[in-house]
This record gives structure tokens, C-alpha cells and sequence, in this order.
């Protein structure tokens, strides 16, 4: 996984068919998506329950890009190297799942993973400025994490502060929630270059008419780029 930051359309599959991960995962590749975004909830850190180590460890074959995976769970700690086997390639842990974010960091890079951070709506960007050398991506929740399909809070003020914060280290920005083509362009001006999308990108399509998953993302995309040019 070499380092950019050109702009990742990673969708999150939370919105696909449940009995049908694979073709699902393998229709939203074919049809431009950069990553997929793989939400564990655990019905304690949020108020929804999706799936957890050998779920993910059936998913991997069919990914060929970047398995992102947004642990909603706490602890943390102790199901890393699960995650690390079913083959997760960053992980990322709420900042708000634990005291102890700094040693959950070093242990996702330890199990040979990217570490990634993420912050509830309610968080500070100052909540993970002494993480920036243990971090390779921070996910900026523009929804309070649990369900899809709700609706984008307006985070822009600290995703410029992130921005700031990094600097030149190959961090990525990451936004989660309420991504459309109206909100990516706010979000990539602000600094973010990985979109999840979960509803704008699986409405109205289905593995049967998977071009409209390919109309989606490039509508997401476009509606982004036309922000940096
Ligand atoms: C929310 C999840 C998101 C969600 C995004 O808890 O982390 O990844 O699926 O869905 P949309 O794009 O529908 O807001
Ligand atoms: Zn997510």
C-alpha cells in the first residue's frame, strides 16, 4: 500500500446485501472503488451489532484492494490479532474506546497492520495530536457512529485542524457519515482524501445492476475533485 493523497472512495459495505458479501465487494471494486470499508460494531460502543474476526476473515478473498476495517468496539486490545488474521489491512480504534490509545496503536502496527485513529463528533482534533507517529490514518466521524444512512454533521473546522496537525507525515483523512455528492466537496476542500460512502454509494443499485454502484462513486468522486481544482 504505497502512500497518496489523491482523493479514495472507500464504501462501506454496512449498505450492502448481508447475504451476499462477496458478490457485493467484488461489484463495488469492478465499478471504481478504491477501498472497502469494513464497520465492526459491538452493540456496547455503539447501539447496533454487525460482525466481528471470522466475518472479516470471509471477506478477504474477495477484496483486491484495501481492506479498511472501523472497529466500533471496545476493548480494543484484546481481538487485534484476530483482525490481523482475518487480514485487515489498516485497523482503525475509536480514541474514545479506551484510556490506552497510544498502546492500542503501537499493537495494530505491531500485528503488521496501518493504524488508524477515529474521533466521535463530540472529540477535539487535540485528542490525537500526540498520536501523529503511531498513526497512518485518522477518521473524522461526520456521523455519531452505529447506523448508516444518517445524516452528515459538518466537521469541517477539524478536519483543517488535522490537516494542520500532520503536516508532511503520510497520514491520511479519513470522513465516515453522511457522505455525498453534496458533503465530499466541503470535506475534501477541508483536507480529507478517503470518502466512505455506505448509502450514496449502494442506493438503487444491487449486484444485478451494478453500474449504478459505478455511477455513484463517480458522482461522489467528481462532486470531491471539482473541490481541489
Ligand atoms: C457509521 C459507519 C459508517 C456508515 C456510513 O457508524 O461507521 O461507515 O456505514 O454510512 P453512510 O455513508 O450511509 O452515512
Ligand atoms: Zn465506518
Amino acid at each position: 500500500m504505497s502512500f497518496d493523497r489523491t482523493i479514495k472512495i472507500a464504501p462501506s459495505i454496512l449498505s450492502a446485501d448481508f447475504a451476499n458479501f462477496g458478490q457485493e465487494i467484488q461489484a463495488i471494486e469492478a465499478q471504481g472503488a478504491d477501498w472497502v470499508h469494513v464497520d465492526v460494531m459491538d452493540g456496547h460502543f455503539v447501539p447496533n451489532l454487525t460482525f466481528g474476526p471470522p466475518a472479516v476473515k470471509a471477506f478477504r478473498p474477495h477484496v483486491k484492494t484495501v481492506m479498511d476495517v472501523h472497529l466500533m468496539i471496545t476493548p480494543v486490545d484484546p481481538y487485534i490479532q484476530a483482525y490481523a488474521d482475518a487480514g485487515a489491512d489498516i485497523l482503525t480504534a475509536h480514541v474514545e474506546a479506551g484510556p490506552h490509545t497510544h498502546r492500542t496503536l503501537q499493537a495494530i502496527r505491531g500485528a503488521g497492520m496501518k493504524a488508524g485513529v477515529a474521533l466521535n463528533p463530540g472529540t477535539p482534533a487535540e485528542a490525537v495530536e500526540h498520536l501523529m507517529d503511531l498513526t497512518d490514518l485518522v477518521c473524522v466521524m461526520t456521523v455519531n457512529p452505529g447506523f448508516g444512512g444518517q445524516k452528515f454533521i459538518d466537521m469541517t473546522g477539524k478536519v483543517k485542524k488535522l490537516r494542520q496537525m500532520i503536516g508532511d507525515r503520510p497520514v491520511h483523512i479519513e470522513i465516515d457519515g453522511g457522505v455525498d455528492p453534496k458533503t465530499a466537496p466541503l470535506v475534501a476542500a477541508a483536507g480529507a482524501d478517503v470518502l466512505v460512502a455506505g448509502s450514496a454509494v449502494f442506493k438503487g443499485g444491487s449486484v444485478s445492476t451494478p453500474q449504478i454502484y459505478g455511477d455513484n462513486i463517480r458522482a461522489v468522486r467528481a462532486a470531491a475533485e471539482s473541490a481541489l481544482s
